[in-house]
């Protein structure tokens, strides 16, 4: 039974009677406070933060677990967030700022807004449909839409909903005849860029989510048959559906190095970005073994226990980059302000995790459609505040370290 509404028109209720005025007041302060306020559609959203406790109410912990974690006490999740408040605007006046443009072009395609949405598999776990309607709304909303190597749904199906290929994401895993099926059926597909995801070998130690999935009170291999291992996780997945797995241990080969990125541009005509770079040495070396692009990313701080959030990596992997291929990044970004901080220090793009899953989760399409409305108007206003009227005009002049 969902009590919100009742109790949040209760609180209303109180806080709007003469006679308990105060107390009402008080009443109702207290029930934001412990977060029973849940919003009960999408259009009622302030912020996408919002959405997050409505996702938290509507999901198993379990899997909210997998949405929420991040790795041992979680603090390069938080860090990805905490670094925000380093950065400040400095912002300028009396400037025309009537029109705001805020399109990029990338290889060749020109989006309405920098705001991306970033690779993440399995949403059959936030979701009935899955991809579907994250698709659906990226489609509606004219946004990017990058699709994992282990979504719920097979990328043709995705590219349907979206209306034209998705980018794609590769995990190659640890057997070449694997990687080649899988990188020609995201090509036969139509993808146009292909984004290799380097930062996230097997082991991460995602206390949250193994806490809430011990928890459970059915066992998860009753669903998921096969268990956790790897090529009964990729068995599951519909892009390697038909595809022998008998060799497949690992998503990422441990021994995996800088070659496989002439191996995997010899295989392909789509652009390859690498995904994951967080060091000026290896933003140069991604360079010189022929990336396209690089997104700055600690994989929303679920993969590794560095401590250092992504916007403090972008600077010396943009400085390494010099503008010879584009520089994405990902991480943490919650409201306008950031994704103006992030352009300001030079990056292309930038892409979410967690909030559109959040608005999926609440209120499947519609959610995901609000999360995206709502980030687009906060850098709107924010870009507004600042007196820059395009994304080119966001400077690293706008911005000061304190
Ligand atoms: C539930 C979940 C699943 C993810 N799955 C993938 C994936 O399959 N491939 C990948 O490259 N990154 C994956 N990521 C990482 C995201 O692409 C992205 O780097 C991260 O979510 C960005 O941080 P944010 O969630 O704070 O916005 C996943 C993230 C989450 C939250």
């Amino acid at each position: 039974m969902n009590e919100a509404p009742g109790r949040r028109q209760f609180l209303r209720m109180l806080a709007t009677s003469p006679a308990l005025a105060a107390g009402g007041w008080a009443a109702l302060l207290n029930g934001i406070a412990q977060g029973e306020d849940l919003i009960t559609a999408a259009d009622q959203a302030v912020n996408v933060l919002e959405f997050e406790d409505v996702a938290r109410k509507n999901l198993p912990p379990w899997h909210y677990g997998y949405l929420a974690t991040g790795v041992t006490d979680d603090s390069t999740l938080k860090a990805n967030r905490d670094a925000f408040a380093r950065y400040q605007l400095r912002t300028r006046r009396l400037v025309d700022v009537k029109k705001v443009d805020m399109s990029v072009t990338l290889f060749g395609t020109t989006w309405d807004s920098p705001i991306m949405l970033s690779p993440v598999g399995s949403q059959r776990a936030f979701h009935p449909e899955g991809e579907i309607p994250v698709a659906r709304a990226a489609a509606a909303q004219k946004h990017n839409l990058i699709v994992s190597t282990h979504s719920s749904t097979p990328i043709e199906a995705v590219n349907e909903a979206l209306g034209h290929p998705a980018w794609f994401q590769l995990y190659p895993t640890d057997d070449w005849n694997v990687t080649k099926a899988v990188v020609k059926r995201a090509e036969k597909a139509g993808c146009p860029v292909m984004v290799l995801t380097v930062d996230s070998q097997n082991g991460a130690l995602r206390d949250t989510l193994f806490k809430l999935r011990r928890a459970a009170p059915v066992k998860c291999t009753d669903c998921h048959i096969g268990g956790f291992v790897y090529n009964a996780v990729a068995s599951r997945r519909p892009m390697f559906e038909g595809l022998d797995l008998a060799k497949v241990t690992t998503q990422l080969p441990l021994d995996m190095t800088w070659d496989v990125l002439p191996r995997l541009k010899e295989l392909t005509t789509m652009k390859l970005v690498i995904k994951g770079i967080v060091t000026r040495e290896d933003a140069l070396l991604a360079l010189e073994h022929g990336a396209d692009g690089i997104i700055v990313s600690n994989h929303g701080g679920r993969s590794e226990d560095s401590k250092r959030a992504s916007i403090d990596c972008l600077p010396e992997v943009i400085a390494a980059v010099n503008g010879k291929v584009p520089v994405l990044v990902d991480g943490g970004f919650r409201r306008g302000t950031d994704f103006f901080k992030a352009l300001a220090m030079g990056a292309r793009a930038v892409c979410i995790g967690r909030p559109y899953l959040w608005g999926l989760a609440a209120f499947g399409q519609a959610g995901v459609e609000t999360v995206l409305t709502l980030l687009r108007k906060e850098l709107q206003i924010d870009m507004r505040q600042a007196g820059t009227a395009s994304i080119a005009q966001i400077t690293k002049d706008f911005l000061i370290e304190g």
